[in-house]
């Protein structure tokens, strides 16, 4: 994987089959950053820490494309589901012992605490979950997944990371079954998103507002490229899809 060293707009990055495809784009960058090609299905696995407990979340997994099937152009995120059923058994236990925790002691080690949201990218290779990337933020589309199976009061832990005290928190409770959610982009996005569209039934449960407004008449209107948020919950995954 070939990346121009700057920002580039998402162009910057080549993912290389062939080695000269990999010299023409490095040769085309002014400082260039090669790392290893991450085979394996991607996993968005959330931790919040009070800098030093850190409890992690359910995994869940996004897509970016903008099409069914994991076709067209990439998106901020068009949909997220949690759990994952196909997923090795022990990965939040190895994730959390490899990752979460290791990376929260060090940044402690350092002098640079971590409090909040610590956000793991994963890629589930044939050695086992390898990180492409952290975020000190939730996740989006995976959040509204995820946080539609917590039970335990989300404010109640942000206060806990917020002060300190996640150690005397009991352990994360989780809905069983499924969440799944759908976005409802407008006409155009990714590109240049009509607005101004009349949205008919955001009021309904598990509807989650993104790119919306109200007008002077009441109307919800679209307002942005990813308008709104379809979560939907069930028994298993099939069930919580047909509900969103
Ligand atoms: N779902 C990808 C992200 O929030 O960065």
């Amino acid at each position: 994987v070939v990346k121009d060293d700057g920002l580039a707009a998402g162009k910057g990055v080549v993912v290389a089959d062939d080695g000269t495809a990999a010299l023409a784009h490095a040769a085309a960058c002014d400082r260039v950053v090669i790392e290893e090609y991450l085979d394996g299905p991607e996993v968005s696995l959330f931790g919040i820490t009070d800098g030093t407990t850190v409890y992690p979340m359910q995994p869940a997994q996004d897509f970016k494309r903008i099409f069914d099937g994991d076709e067209g152009p990439n998106t901020g995120g068009m949909g997220a589901y949690t759990p994952l059923p196909w997923a090795p058994a022990d990965l939040v236990e190895e994730v959390l012992r490899d990752v979460l925790q290791p990376t929260v002691d060090e940044l402690a080690r350092r002098g640079t605490p971590f409090t909040g949201l610590l956000y793991a990218g994963l890629a589930i290779t044939a050695n086992g979950p390898e990180v492409i990337e952290f975020n000190c933020r939730f996740g989006d589309p995976e959040t509204q997944a995820v946080l539609a199976l917590l039970r335990s009061p989300l404010a109640r832990l942000l206060h806990a990371t917020a002060t300190g005290t996640l150690a005397a928190e009991p352990p994360l409770e989780w809905a069983p079954g499924a969440a799944v959610t759908v976005v409802v982009a407008a006409e155009g996005y990714p590109g240049t998103p009509r607005l101004g569209d009349v949205i008919g039934g955001a009021d309904a449960d598990g509807v989650l507002h993104a790119g919306t407004r109200v007008r002077d008449d009441g109307a919800v209107l679209s307002a942005g490229g990813r308008v709104l948020s379809v979560v939907g919950t069930g028994p298993d995954l099939a069930a919580a899809r047909a509900d969103a």
